[in-house]
């Protein structure tokens, strides 16, 4: 399978801290000769410093505007090159993120259960909201402050806790033959 088969449309990963937006990303972006887009990593890049770095010395506030502008230049520059792109879990938490995803790609919601997040977040010392606090009371509390803006963001929910990779990857190619024209469509309203 190729780019063209996906409608040369992006693919967009949303989802909470653990849920397997890059492993995923990553495969589709090998299967699909797609290039790869990781959020997180172009923001690090951008600003020179690991995203706890950049929480502590600029604020969560500054790290969302930044997730806003990288989205605005993507969406302006049309998803050139229609890549697979990773998003950082709470990306979909300002209205104008929601609606530049879904303008700008096919968005899939990988849901994850909290256990399954737990247990894959258990060795990750990179998220900062993660740190130094109960890990399940927080993803919980994501979990349930997120789900409504994950639902409002995508056009695939994923029910993937019990999902190994190749299922996802299979599940989300043949959601997006099933429905060539998403985002198109919306673009032209
Ligand atoms: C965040 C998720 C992280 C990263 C930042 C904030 C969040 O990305 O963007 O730590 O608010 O859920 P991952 O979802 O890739 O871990």
């Amino acid at each position: 399978m190729t780019a063209a088969a996906t409608g040369c449309r992006p693919i967009i990963l949303i989802g909470l801290m653990g849920c397997g937006k890059t492993t995923v990303g990553r495969e589709l972006s090998k299967m699909l000769a797609m290039p790869f887009l990781d959020m997180d990593a172009v923001i690090e890049e951008q600003i020179g410093k690991p995203i706890p770095a950049i929480f502590k010395d600029e604020g969560e506030r500054h790290f969302r505007a930044l997730e806003t502008a990288l989205l605005r230049y993507l969406v302006n520059d049309e998803g050139r090159g229609a890549p697979v792109i990773s998003t950082g879990g709470g990306v979909i938490m300002r209205e104008e993120n929601r609606a530049i995803l879904r303008k700008l790609g096919f968005c899939v919601w990988l849901d994850v259960d909290v256990d399954t997040l737990i247990a894959r977040t258990a060795r990750s010392n990179n998220r900062p909201l993660l740190l130094n606090t109960n890990r399940r009371a927080m993803l919980e509390k994501l979990s349930q402050q997120r789900a409504p803006l994950y639902a409002a963001t995508a056009h695939l929910r994923l029910d993937s806790s019990r999902m190994d990779i190749n299922t996802v990857v299979r599940s989300i190619l043949s959601a997006l033959q099933e429905h060539p024209n998403v985002p198109h469509e919306e673009f032209q309203q």
